[in-house]
């Protein structure tokens, strides 16, 4: 059998989503609050069902061309906190983009921090990739001021770029190179 996926990052443990995740997910994934500045709109229940049924069981990483939804949990307590996300560029697997979210009550504690520094550990040590990018809206000083945190360079502000919500939005662009890691400090 293959072992399964774990990554662990200070209080955090990346792993497969479960089922017994659905009650944390669905409440925060269906949050406005959360869904704010992604992609994504708020889940019903029969999305975050559908979601978990197909994550618990994807491959990490994806295929190249595919997003893979990891869960970030407490290591104390198996707690689900949040989600990561991973994917790698379907023309150019060694470059992938990542994106990170934190149920609201788990936000300003330092997970999101934690969590990050173990996907990009497994992205650099153990994939082998040569750059990682996050696009983040400017206007998500959290998410901005984690990128920053962990060391993410901003590489450029790309203005509307995305149609998110029902606007044009801007974005800053984060990356780091396999020639950053690790970022000192
Ligand atoms: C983006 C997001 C994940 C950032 O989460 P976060 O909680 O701000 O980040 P962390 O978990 O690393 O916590 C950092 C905060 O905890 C504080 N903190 C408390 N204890 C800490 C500890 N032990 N270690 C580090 N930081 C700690 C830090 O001071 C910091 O607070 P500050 O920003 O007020 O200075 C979160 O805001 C989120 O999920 N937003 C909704 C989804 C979203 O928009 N995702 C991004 C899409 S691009």
């Amino acid at each position: 059998m293959e072992k399964p996926f774990t990554i662990d990052a200070g209080r955090v443990r990346l792993r497969h989503l479960r089922p017994a995740d659905l009650p944390a997910f669905a409440a925060y994934r269906a949050d406005p609050a959360v869904c704010r500045f992604q992609g994504f709109d708020p889940f019903s229940e029969a999305q975050a069902v559908d979601f978990i049924a197909r994550h618990s069981v994807a491959a990490i990483p994806a295929a190249p061309g595919e997003w893979v939804q990891i869960a970030i949990a407490r290591r104390d307590d198996d707690e689900l906190l949040g989600d990561c996300a991973l994917h790698r560029q379907g023309h150019e697997p060694r470059i992938a983009e990542i994106g990170i979210t934190l149920a609201p009550r788990w936000q300003g504690q330092g997970y999101a921090g934690e969590a990050l520094q173990g996907l990009l550990r497994f992205c650099f040590a153990e994939l082998g990739l040569h750059r990682v990018v996050a696009l983040v809206d400017p206007r998500n000083a959290p998410s901005v001021a984690l990128m920053e945190r962990v060391g993410m360079r901003r590489e450029g502000h790309f203005r509307q770029n995305g149609w998110y919500k029902g606007e044009w939005c801007d974005e800053f662009q984060y990356a780091l190179l396999a020639t950053d890691w690790p970022v000192a400090g």
